[in-house]
């Protein structure tokens, strides 16, 4: 994003903070927010429902789920619901019934007979989220919470999410990472039309996959999912062991105009160091902006402690939906079992050793509790607001006493030279592509714009990639500009076959991989899901700046004509 942008992008935060009546209401009511992502709960359980906790959302939920044909099962409360608080979440259907949806205006694949299928809501709709002590920013959500409302399945079942958007903007829901078919992608223009103010739409899956996913609004992305609509979708490998302590964490950063305001002094004129912030670079710039880091939408000590006792196994369920990379400490032992939803084959036991979770990217990282001693978990590295990022574990009977944990001389954990290889991997290097293709990333001022290229061009200059079912994909990402751009493939898991002209030794899958500044990273795929796709910088200001592509399966017919609705869509 360029300097100007980045400074209008200030601006406006600014002035839609002031006429929102104050960015900073000391706001009471809304705090029982993000609790679903942290504890795992599970929302089949039947207790009381509560009332909803934001007026726009009081007849939102229940509706939508008419068309089942079944009982809604009575919702849960939040943990942290009050009499007068509750998640809209709660009041979504969330059950199993064995009749498909039929009265879905596009229902886009069915459920196989008797498959289970799990029926969600989510709403889309302004709330306030009180991210730090004093700090309440207005914020757009799926279901009144950020994250939105945790999507958790279990491997075969079968998903249907019916989306109510009741904000002023069209919005969608993409499935970061889930192999779902093309119709279901999210893409506004590219797989649907945008969902208007006041529209719904429903997208269905099969959840085939197990693993940790997210969803966000595919809608001038940058910018919705900067305010808060995603939410993490969690599939539950059928035959595995369950961890004792599931935790889901989302990892993001925020923008707090009102502290550079009161750095400086105060009004629009006297905006921070406008003069100095046009000399900084992208990097400092965006590292000085975002000065608020959360997990599940909070920030330092409003950040929920997880909890376990001793010979717990915990899985953590680490998702960035942010803009920033987060290197994040464990301490003590863990394993990281698995990345972008795939699991690793056979995960070496790891110590002091720093996980980099990148834009858009996913770890889950497994420790066994040994001893009654409480602990932290932290980020450590270059960002300016990792004291913020303060994760506090409790251990029962810990009374109070403190792990002992070494800060220094923490190593970066390498996911390429982890786990084992698997056998097929050694015939990754004998297969024929149909397409190679080398994606340079770089960029460069158009006009007075900063605009980010694959190739020098950007996304509606770039041809579209063709490919055909069953082909072979190599895809070659050089970075030769001076930032981080982590890259995300629709639709499709890779391979990453290389890194700096090294052969990677793992049988890892990814859909989204990092790529530093004058890295360059081999990944292939094979074409196996029928489909328009994008490929994409998850620094959504990148994609928004001109950083995506298409790649079109030349044999597939899509139901989906662009422009049928009113909204406007905007894939990036
Ligand atoms: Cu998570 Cu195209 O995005
Ligand atoms: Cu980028």
């Amino acid at each position: 994003m360029s300097n100007k942008r980045l400074i209008w992008l200030f601006i406006i935060a600014v002035i839609i903070g002031g006429t929102a009546a104050g960015i900073y209401i000391s706001d009471t009511s809304a705090s029982s927010t993000g609790s679903n992502a942290m504890d795992g709960m599970n929302m089949e359980d039947t207790s009381t429902p509560n009332e909803h906790m934001n007026h726009q959302a009081a007849n939102s939920s229940n509706l939508e789920s008419d068309t089942m044909s079944e009982e809604i099962p009575k919702p849960s409360p939040s943990p942290e619901a009050d009499s007068t608080t509750s998640q809209e979440a709660n009041s979504s259907s969330n059950h199993t019934l064995n009749v498909p949806n039929q009265t879905t205006e596009r229902l886009q694949v069915q459920p196989k007979s008797g498959q289970p299928v799990k029926g969600f809501n989510l709403t889309a709709m302004e709330s306030n989220l009180e991210i730090a002590n004093g700090v309440t920013l207005p914020v757009w959500t799926y279901n009144g919470t950020v994250p939105g409302q945790e999507i958790r399945v279990t491997q075969g079942d079968f998903v249907q999410v019916t989306l109510k958007n009741e904000l002023k903007v069209p919005v969608t829901i993409h499935w970061h990472g889930y192999p779902v078919s093309s119709e279901t992608d999210g893409v506004p223009g590219v797989s649907q039309d945008a969902v208007g103010p006041g529209e719904t739409f429903t997208y269905s899956f099969s959840a085939d996959v197990a693993g940790t996913y997210w969803y966000h609004s595919h809608q001038e992305s940058s910018e919705q999912v900067d305010k808060g609509l995603y939410g993490a979708l969690i599939v539950e490998a059928k035959d595995a062991a369950k961890p004792d302590k599931d935790y889901t964490l989302v990892l993001d950063e925020w923008i707090n105009p009102e502290d550079g305001l009161n750095a400086q002094g105060t009004s629009m004129e006297g905006m921070p160091g406008m003069a100095g912030m046009t000399n900084m670079s992208d990097e400092e710039m965006m590292s000085t902006l975002y000065n608020i880091y959360t997990v599940n939408g909070k920030s330092g000590a409003l950040i929920k402690s997880l909890e376990a006792k001793v010979g717990d196994t915990v899985r953590l369920r680490l998702i960035n939906a942010g803009y920033r990379s987060h290197a994040i400490h464990i301490p003590g032992e863990f394993k990281v079992v698995s990345t972008d939803g795939q699991d690793i084959n056979e995960p070496a036991v790891l110590q002091n050793q720093l996980v980099t979770v990148a834009p858009g990217e996913r770890y889950d990282i497994e420790f066994i509790v040994r001893s009654p001693e409480d602990f932290t978990i932290e980020a450590h590295d270059d960002n300016k607001y990792n004291g913020q990022l303060v994760i506090p574990v409790k251990v029962e009977g810990s009374n109070g006493k403190e792990m002992p944990v070494q800060h220094t001389n923490l190593t970066s954990f390498d996911l390429f030279t982890y786990g084992k290889p698997a056998a097929e991997t050694a015939t990754a290097a004998a297969e024929k592509y149909a397409l190679e293709y080398t994606a340079v990333l770089n960029s460069k001022m158009s006009g007075d714009q900063q605009v980010y290229t694959i190739n020098d061009r950007v996304f509606s200059e770039l041809p579209t990639l063709q490919v055909k079912t069953g082909d072979n994909v190599k895809i070659t990402f050089v970075n030769d500009g001076e930032v981080d751009h982590p890259m995300h493939v629709h639709g499709h898991f890779f391979r990453v076959l290389e890194k700096n002209g090294e052969k990677v030794n793992s049988a890892i899958l990814k859909d989204t991989v990092l790529v530093k500044p004058g890295e360059k990273i081999v990944v292939s795929f094979t074409a196996d899901n029928p489909g328009n796709w994008m490929i994409h910088c998850h620094e959504l200001h990148h994609a928004s700046a001109g950083m995506a592509q298409q790649l079109v399966y030349s044999d597939f017919v899509s139901s989906y004509t662009p422009g049928t609705s009113t909204a406007d869509n905007k894939p990036e």
